[in-house]
């Protein structure tokens, strides 16, 4: 008897996986492709209601930390918090750099008014050991955090395949699975700091973007490695991750959870297109944001005060997504791919998995429990 129940089991899941969505459908990637196309033709119409620097509500009272600030949309967002009032951590993987911006803007804010609040913690996030250690220095504090924004990220255009020491293709790891490490470990901080709310800085590029949760890696024969599949499946699993995180956190613990898209935008993050396009992405600024252009969707879902009312809402609704943020400041739907509800809760356990945590992380961090991480082992963790 138990043998043939096994033996139906298997067959079962042999044709489940026969099923299985191999691909985005034709109809999704072109309308993926069109989201894109229109994102870049008409972002600036749509956000011609937004003002360049956006005001922002008072914010002297927040603790935020800003991964990826040493350039482009990150380098804004931490200047124009910090310039409102706001104590700011970069957390950045050259120190450096982030010291020397600090000195330049303490220099030109001078006289007026307070000296900027703003230090430099180190976060390498091709290394996950490198979030452990942030993290724990983070937490050693006991203090509030109020905002975490995910903003670092790498697109690295038509360059081969390569993967972090830690064994994770590159763009899945510094885009999706170091944040979401970061996201989870930092949850005490955040309760601490509630309301407090986790922005991921991701792309409309999600739309063309498919996440296998058996091959996050993109190695599996029959699935072609691109630098664009790669960039798109990164960021869809970020959504996908933030969705269940999303449903997972209580409404008790105050945290909001959201994905923002930046627009299209003039930074570093075209550093490795070939010098012939770089001179053509800067001869259109009419239809490419600057960087302060940007950040105003990440500063917005970071501060704006019915943002936490939104994504309470999409939570009471058990909408199957997270709260998603247009750059021209509205709450947008993801793409369909990223509803897929079943995929998501698989992305959410192989990513749990593949960053070393327990499936029951966050319950037990919510509870005041003490997790243990594969990861920063010479922290003792
Ligand atoms: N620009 C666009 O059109 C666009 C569109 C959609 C979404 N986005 C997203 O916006 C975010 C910011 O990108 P950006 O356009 O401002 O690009 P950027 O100018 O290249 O900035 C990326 C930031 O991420 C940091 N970073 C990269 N790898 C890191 C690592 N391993 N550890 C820690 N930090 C790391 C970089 O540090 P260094 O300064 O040390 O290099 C830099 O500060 C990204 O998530 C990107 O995917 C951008």
């Amino acid at each position: 008897m138990a043998t043939t129940s096994s033996s139906s089991d298997e067959a079962k899941k042999k044709e489940e996986g026969k099923k299985k969505k191999q691909a985005l459908g034709w109809i999704e990637w072109l309308r993926g492709w069109f989201n894109l196309i229109y994102e870049m033709l008409f972002q600036r119409i749509m956000a011609s209601h937004l003002q360049n620097p956006m005001p922002l509500p008072p914010v002297n009272d927040l603790t935020c930390i800003v991964t990826g600030s040493t350039s482009g949309i990150g380098r804004e967002i931490a200047r124009q918090l910090a310039e409102s009032g706001a104590h700011v951590i970069m957390a950045v993987r050259n120190p450096k750099a982030a010291y020397e911006l600090i000195q330049k803007w303490q220099n030109e804010w001078s006289g007026m008014g307070l000296p900027l609040n703003i230090e430099v913690m180190e976060l390498d996030l091709l290394s996950l050991d490198s979030v452990v250690r942030f993290a724990n220095a983070w937490n050693a504090r006991l203090g509030p955090l109020h905002v975490l924004i995910n903003n670092a990220g790498i697109f690295s255009i038509g360059e081969p395949q390569k993967f972090s020491k830690d064994g994770y293709e590159e763009h899945m790891q510094v885009n999706h699975l170091a944040p979401a490490l970061l996201s989870v470990l930092l949850l005490q901080s955040l309760i601490k700091g509630s309301p407090s709310r986790i922005v991921n800085v991701n792309s409309t590029i999600h739309h063309v973007g498919f996440v296998d949760p058996e091959d996050m890696n993109v190695v599996c024969r029959g699935r072609k490695y691109t630098s664009l599949v790669g960039y798109s499946s990164s960021k869809l699993a970020q959504v996908m991750f933030s969705s269940v995180l999303h449903k997972r956190l209580p409404a008790e613990t105050g945290i909001s959870v959201l994905c923002v898209s930046p627009g299209i935008v003039q930074t570093n993050v075209a550093r490795d297109l070939p010098k012939i396009v770089q001179t053509g992405y800067r001869l259109i600024p009419y239809f490419i944001f600057n960087a302060q252009e940007g950040s105003r969707s990440s500063l917005f879902a970071a501060t704006d005060p019915q943002v936490s009312e939104y994504c309470e809402l999409l939570k009471s609704d058990d909408w199957p997504v997270c709260a998603f943020i247009s750059q021209d400041c509205r709450p947008t739907n993801p793409s369909e791919e990223a509803h897929n509800v079943q995929t998501s809760y698989e992305v959410w356990e192989k990513t749990l998995q593949m960053i070393g945590l327990p499936s029951d992380a966050v319950e037990r961090l919510i509870e005041g429990d003490e997790v243990p991480c594969r990861y920063g082992a010479e922290e003792g963790n």
